[in-house]
């Protein structure tokens, strides 16, 4: 059985760099599957269109063009928001699971990170994990992250965002962010990288143990 895990959780939890390190250590492609939600507003922006354009956002997401999710501007704090807004679009959700589960469906397994990842993308996937932290240490971090690649923004500002995004995700009607039932929690608060891929691999060892 090929080797599928599924990464959810709020913005800046920390499930970026852990989805990653557990695609090296497993040797699993990886799809950063917020890429795709930011690449669908980024396409209406440099358009000159309107985020609320729920049709463009949708035709955006069908000629989604995969070879541009390594442009840095789709790292942008602003970007983030952008996605925030394009992604409660169901024509724009749906676009974009066809390619998602493809993705999955790699034969050598795959890891996957977003929100809706162990409850609609991957709902059979080997291992879920949801991963969490503090709102102050979520934001603590998006900060150190956005200074460093040299954007200015307050730590307030940040903090502000991600509650907004947070609430956001969390209360649409399309595929809000939820952890999935069978989904194993992992609060990253008090955890560096180090610590959160060192528990992350023994849950997936785990469950792999427990599948045998
Ligand atoms: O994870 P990231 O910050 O790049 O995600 C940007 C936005 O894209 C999120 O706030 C969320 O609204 C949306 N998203 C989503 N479903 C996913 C991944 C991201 O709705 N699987």
């Amino acid at each position: 059985m090929p080797l599928v895990i599924a990464i959810d959780g709020p913005a800046a939890s920390g499930k970026g760099t852990l989805a990653k390190r557990l695609a090296d250590h497993y040797g699993l492609p990886h799809l950063d599957t917020g890429l795709l939600y930011r690449a669908v507003a980024m396409a209406l922006l440099d358009a000159g269109l309107s985020l609320e354009d729920a049709a463009a956002a949708a035709q955006a997401a069908q000629a989604l063009d995969a070879g541009k999710l390594d442009d840095p501007r789709l790292r942008d704090r602003a970007m983030g928001e952008a996605a925030s807004r394009v992604s409660s679009v169901p024509e724009v959700r749906a676009g974009l699971l066809t390619w998602q589960r493809r993705f999955a469906a790699d034969p050598q397994g795959a890891v996957l990170d977003g929100r809706d990842i162990g409850t609609v993308v991957c709902p059979g996937a080997s291992v879920k994990l949801f991963i969490t932290a503090s709102s102050e240490e979520r934001a603590r971090r998006r900060h150190r992250e956005l200074v460093g690649r040299g954007e200015s923004a307050t730590f307030a500002t940040i903090l502000a965002d991600i509650e907004a995004r947070d609430a956001r995700d969390a209360s649409r009607s399309a595929a809000p962010l939820r952890m999935a039932d069978d989904a194993i929690r992992l609060d990253t608060t008090e955890l560096d990288a180090d610590a959160a891929f060192a528990e992350a691999r023994g849950i997936v060892e785990q469950s792999r143990g427990d599948a045998d």
